[in-house]
């Protein structure tokens, strides 16, 4: 693609669990595409995806934050309007897995799973919004799932973050439509990621494949394919959409 037709040439884009999974492919690829890129992750694996960009000819920066504490977000915005001086996308893909029903689930971590993966995707937006509107708007992408849409068995704190994660979409749609600030959020169903991989080393070849044949396209996801829905949702080709619920699940949930 030519310089000018790079669908985020210029923009300033946070990416939060950007060091691993789907949000180094979104890196990856909004780098490609002209961003300037702010790596967040709690973990080091953010500095690695960094380095990828910059030696690519890339631009990025990295920093670690923890997106459910409140001084670490502060800290992240106020990092990148010092570093890029502007803020126009960001990213809430940061999130944890979770087992366990409303018995079997202990206290401590249904506070853990609702702190990263809803929590985390609110403090971002309250401190990244009020940039967003000096900049004149802005896009923000969540990274939810089917099983915010559907019951997932055993799944009850990670269900109850990506259903709450769907509706704070919305809200923030409305909210701030008049600001020139669109927020959607999209629903992967199975990719193959790091998270996906921890999960599925606990079932039998079997079982694994069992998963795959439920799935109407017979195979999981690539990361760099919901990458691509995620850019398409941050660039201009999506100006028409605000809080909208984008379904990438192979068909999952069409049965
Ligand atoms: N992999 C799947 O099948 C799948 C399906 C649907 C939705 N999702 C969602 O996609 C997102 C990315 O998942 P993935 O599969 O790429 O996972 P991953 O584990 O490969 O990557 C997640 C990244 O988030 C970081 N992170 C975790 N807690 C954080 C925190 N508190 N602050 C900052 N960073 C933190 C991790 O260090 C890691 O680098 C998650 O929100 C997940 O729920 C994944």
């Amino acid at each position: 693609m030519s310089a000018s037709g790079l669908r985020l040439r210029g923009k300033v884009a946070i990416i939060t669990g950007a060091g691993s999974g789907i949000g180094r492919a979104t890196a990856l690829l909004f780098a490609e595409e002209g961003a300037k890129v702010v790596i967040c992750d709690i973990a080091e694996s953010g500095a690695e995806v960094c380095k990828e960009i910059t030696e690519k000819g890339g631009e990025a920066i990295f920093i670690r934050a923890d997106v459910s504490k409140v001084e670490d977000v502060a800290y992240l915005i106020k990092k990148t309007i010092e570093g890029y001086g502007r803020l126009d996308v960001l990213i809430n893909n940061a999130g944890i897995p979770s087992r366990g029903t409303v018995l079997d689930i202990a206290v401590a971590e249904w506070d853990r799973v609702l702190d990263v993966n809803l929590k985390g995707a609110f403090l971002c937006s309250k401190y990244a919004i009020p940039e967003m509107i000096k900049g004149g708007g802005g896009v923000i992408v969540n990274v939810a799932s089917v099983l915010g849409l559907v019951g997932g068995k055993g799944e009850v704190a990670y269900c109850t973050s990506k259903g709450g994660l769907i509706a704070l979409t919305k809200a923030l749609a409305l909210d701030f439509a008049e600001y020139k600030i669109r927020v959607n959020c999209i629903c992967p169903g199975s990719v193959e990621t790091p998270m996906r991989q921890r999960i599925m080393a606990q079932k039998t070849p079997e079982e694994r494949r069992a998963v795959e044949l439920k799935i109407p396209i017979k195979r999981v996801a690539k990361p760099e394919e919901i990458a691509r829905a995620i850019l398409f949702l941050a660039s201009e080709e999506s100006s028409y959409m605000t809080g909208s619920v984008l379904v990438v699940d192979g068909g999952w949930t069409a049965r």
